[in-house]
């Protein structure tokens, strides 16, 4: 039996940023957002709603959608670059707050790829039977590192979380390959001073040629073709990148995912919030044979087949 994802769950802060709202704060506009980006709102989490809130809200979803008891979670892995603080981790936090008393627990660093990365490690304790169910968390509150007077970054990120629980599924189901990778010679393209800074052209070269890419090569790795895809979930970074992948491997628009326009980019969290939208609303349905894949920061690449279901 291999591993698969067995419980998911979302966490969305309330209140809304249009690009109305911003137009209000910077030399930017409504039009130029929408066409260059495919975002027209994003989620701002308040100042008492800190990472570590919404990793928690999501991770307990995700935890009853499983079916499972907290003390039963081996490991809890935690993908974000936006922790509260830099020590303790966020997953050292979250085990505290769910009661999680045998789980071994790290954050991730892999920028918006640190989904991938936290899935891809949580699977290796499973098939080895090290440990029955892993919890994963992507989580961004990217509002706290967001240069408000850069508008080249500004009106692109958003803030919420995403969560799976891993654990072993039917024959057939679960996690059929994977690839990670990494490039730190392009690390000055996207990273942290005091606050977000992005060569944005470079980046958006890089997630163009990578995207397509890792999801072709996860296929052949599993031993599929393009033809064989029933959904596929792009990190959520840039409407014209996700259409570049999704060309790429010559999908209809309703087989992609799609969440961009209403959360921006969630980074790490991007990727598990579209995945509890499309299986919620039906678009995702036991046996679909589903690619996500992701690029980011570091730079950081990842991405996975998997036949949905339990
Ligand atoms: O999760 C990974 C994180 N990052 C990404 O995925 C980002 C990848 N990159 C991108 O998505 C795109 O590069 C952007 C959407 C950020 C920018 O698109 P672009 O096609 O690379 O445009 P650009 O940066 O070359 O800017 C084009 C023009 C410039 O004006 P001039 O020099 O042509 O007069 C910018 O100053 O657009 C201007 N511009 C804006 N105008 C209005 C840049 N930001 C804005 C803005 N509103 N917010």
């Amino acid at each position: 039996m291999n591993a698969g994802i067995i419980g998911i769950g979302r966490c969305l802060p309330d209140d809304k940023l249009t690009n109305f709202d911003l137009e209000k704060r910077m030399d930017t506009s409504d039009e130029w957002i929408r066409t260059m980006t495919g975002i027209q709102e994003r989620r701002i989490a308040k100042d008492e709603q800190d990472t570590s809130d919404m990793a928690f809200n999501a991770a307990q979803k995700a935890i009853e959608d499983a079916g499972i008891d907290p003390s039963e979670i081996g490991m809890i892995l935690v993908a974000t670059v936006t922790p509260d603080q830099p020590f303790p981790s966020m997953a050292c936090m979250l085990q505290e707050k769910l009661g999680a008393r045998n789980a071994a627990s790290m954050d991730v660093s892999a920028a918006c790829a640190g989904f991938m990365y936290g899935v891809v490690t949580g699977k290796q304790f499973i098939d080895s039977d090290v440990y029955k169910y892993v919890l994963v968390v992507g989580v961004e509150k990217l509002s706290k590192i967001t240069n408000w007077e850069d508008r080249n970054t500004a009106v692109l990120f958003g803030d919420g979380a995403g969560a799976a629980v891993l654990g072993k599924v039917s024959e057939g189901r679960g996690i059929l390959s994977f690839e990670l990778g990494s490039d730190g010679s392009g690390g000055k393209h996207l990273y942290q001073d005091e606050h977000l800074v992005m060569n944005g052209r470079e980046v958006f070269k890089f997630a163009v040629r990578q995207m397509g890419e890792t999801a072709i090569n996860v296929l052949e790795k599993a031993g599929l073709t393009k033809e064989d895809v029933d959904f596929l979930i792009p990190h959520q970074a840039n409407i014209r990148i996700m259409e570049a992948s999704r060309m790429r491997l010559e999908l209809p628009v309703e087989k992609m995912s799609k969440t961009i326009h209403k959360y921006g980019n969630t980074s790490a969290a991007s990727i598990p919030i579209s995945l509890v939208e499309d299986v919620e609303e039906g678009r995702i349905k036991d046996d679909d044979l589903i690619v996500m894949v992701g690029f980011g920061g570091g730079l950081t690449w990842g991405g996975i087949a998997m036949r949905w279901g339990k």
